[in-house]
């Protein structure tokens, strides 16, 4: 493969590419384009000459044909909330935002689908769908500020994903602009389209490695006529695996919320998060927050008072509480939400994507922070997420007292442990966030080498240059 320019473009090149967008939407501005250097965690500082803001598609084909032909590379950015560090211009990389492709081009509230452009936010849309009595389900902490672009790029999962699906499963067609500039429309509505190979999930989780997303067509539902909201105390995760089942199967409505958090984070949430409140007046070693939702309008909540009078007969539950009102129910969010936040006050935070089939999850935490705290002594794990879908989040917290930049050296060392471990239940290092550049390297031990061969000719030829997002993922 060719590689793209190394050096910053010269002057005249970026006056051609201003001129496609307008000066006004080409950001050279230090001050401006400060930060879309970095990213949320303080990971990577990145570097680049200019920012382009295309107001349409036909802009987005303009700029990469220019690139490909002056082998320019270009990084694309939607909201910037990446975990993974996919949408930094580690080289001198032109960054390529996509946030003013914000239109939602249409609600067809019939064929229950919504065409958005890659950079409306996530909020609007679930907005828009909510204001047209629809439901967009991707539901991730970021959503204020997260692109739809964005989201099927790194083929986001969210707390939504146990009964909708992942970003993938929510898009029904999708327009891409490849690496030479050629528009590919495949905006379509359907369902049901065996006309050939399916290209439209070549680009969902590629990163922005393969094209660049500019418009998609996403999948709407009903929009339950109620939902209740509980948060529980449980004695294990173990207790947690058994709840989860035994809801999916005895509660009349659909579990569409089941996340794990361990006490210790809770703890984190209390001290240093704003507005975050304990909802159970007793400490409980972990806690799962459900939500359940229904199409009928009354009934569900004293099915799930029923059902958790069983389950704490049980003593799969130690204690209950459920939200009264919506505005209790947005605080039992608010915390889950708080959970990546209120981590950086107490230092150096050595974090993990990881997904194991769900009836392990219980086995790879006790394996994990056994062998975490026995490699650092001190150290605390505050494992939490998604284990509707096997999804846990195992972020491990300095020693109280310890050097921050010492222990963050450690990270290559604590992930191996945790990643053999991962690996022993046939589990995946990056559940939902992605590689980008942070796991690129460490893709190649984990990865079925033909599957890994195939992706790099994919790389190959729908980018022979080289030049869209260089170094991340391969
Ligand atoms: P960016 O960060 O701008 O980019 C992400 C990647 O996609 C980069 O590689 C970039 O180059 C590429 N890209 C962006 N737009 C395009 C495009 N239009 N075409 C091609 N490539 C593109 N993630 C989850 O999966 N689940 C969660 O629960 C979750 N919770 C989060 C909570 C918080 C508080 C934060 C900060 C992040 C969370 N994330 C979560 C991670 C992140 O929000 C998601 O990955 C999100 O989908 C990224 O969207 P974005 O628009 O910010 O993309
Ligand atoms: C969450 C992010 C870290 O679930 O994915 O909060
Ligand atoms: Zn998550």
């Amino acid at each position: 493969m060719n590689s793209p320019m190394r050096h910053a473009p010269a002057p005249d090149l970026l006056s051609r590419f201003a001129a496609i967008v307008g000066d006004k939407y080409a950001v050279t501005d230090p001050n401006d384009l400060a930060p879309h250097l970095i990213e949320g965690r303080g990971l990577y500082h990145g570097r680049s000459a200019m920012m382009l803001k295309p107001g349409s598609t036909a802009e987005v084909a303009a700029i990469l044909k220019l690139a490909n032909e002056t082998r320019t590379a270009i990084v694309p950015q939607g909201g910037n909330t990446g975990l993974v560090g996919g949408q930094i211009p580690f080289d001198g990389e032109l960054i390529l935002s996509l946030t003013r492709l914000d239109k939602i081009r249409e609600i067809d509230v019939r064929s229950n689908t919504m065409t958005c452009e890659a950079g409306v936010v996530l909020q609007k849309a679930q907005d828009a769908a909510a204001a047209n009595d629809r439901l967009f389900p991707l539901s991730l902490g970021s959503e204020g500020s997260c692109t739809i672009g964005g989201n099927l790029s790194s083929n986001a999962g969210g707390t939504g994903a146990l009964a909708y699906g992942i970003a993938r499963e929510l898009m029904v067609g999708v327009e891409v602009v490849l690496a030479d500039g050629r528009i590919m429309n495949l905006l379509r509505k359907l369902k049901k389209d065996n006309t050939g190979y399916d290209l439209r999930h070549l680009f969902v989780g590629a990163e922005g490695t393969l094209g660049v997303i500019t418009a998609a067509v996403v999948k709407l539902f009903p929009r339950p006529r109620s939902v209740e909201t509980a948060f529980l105390g449980v004695p294990s995760p173990e207790a947690a695996v058994k709840l989860l089942n035994l809801a999916q199967s005895q509660i009349a409505g659909t579990v569409t919320g089941f996340e794990l958090i361990i006490r210790e984070i809770v703890e984190f949430a209390l001290k240093h998060g704003h507005n975050v409140r304990d909802p159970l007046a007793s400490k409980h070693p972990w806690y799962v927050l459900m939500e359940v939702s229904s199409q009928q309008a009354e009934g569900l909540r004293d099915n799930l008072e029923e059902f958790l009078g069983s389950a704490i007969e049980q003593d799969l539950v130690t204690d209950a509480t459920l939200a009264a009102n919506l505005d209790q129910a947005k605080a039992f969010w608010h915390m889950r939400h708080t959970l990546t936040e209120v981590q950086k006050p107490e230092g150096g935070s050595i974090k993990h994507d990881v997904s194991v089939p769900v009836a392990e999850v219980p086995a790879f935490l006790a394996e994990a922070s056994d062998a975490v705290t026995k490699l650092i002594p001190g150290s605390r794990p505050v494992p939490f997420g998604h284990l509707g879908d096997g999804n846990i989040h195992y972020n491990v917290s300095q020693p109280v007292g310890a050097d921050k930049a010492d222990f963050l050296a450690r990270w290559g060392d604590v992930n191996a442990v945790v990643d053999k471990i991962v690996l022993k239940h046939n589990g995946s290092i990056s559940a939902e966030h992605g590689i980008g550049r942070l796991k690129r390297d460490t893709l190649p031990k984990v990865k079925d080498p033909v599957a890994l061969a195939l992706m790099r000719d994919f790389k190959r030829v729908l980018d022979p240059n080289g030049i869209l997002n260089p170094g991340k993922v391969l």
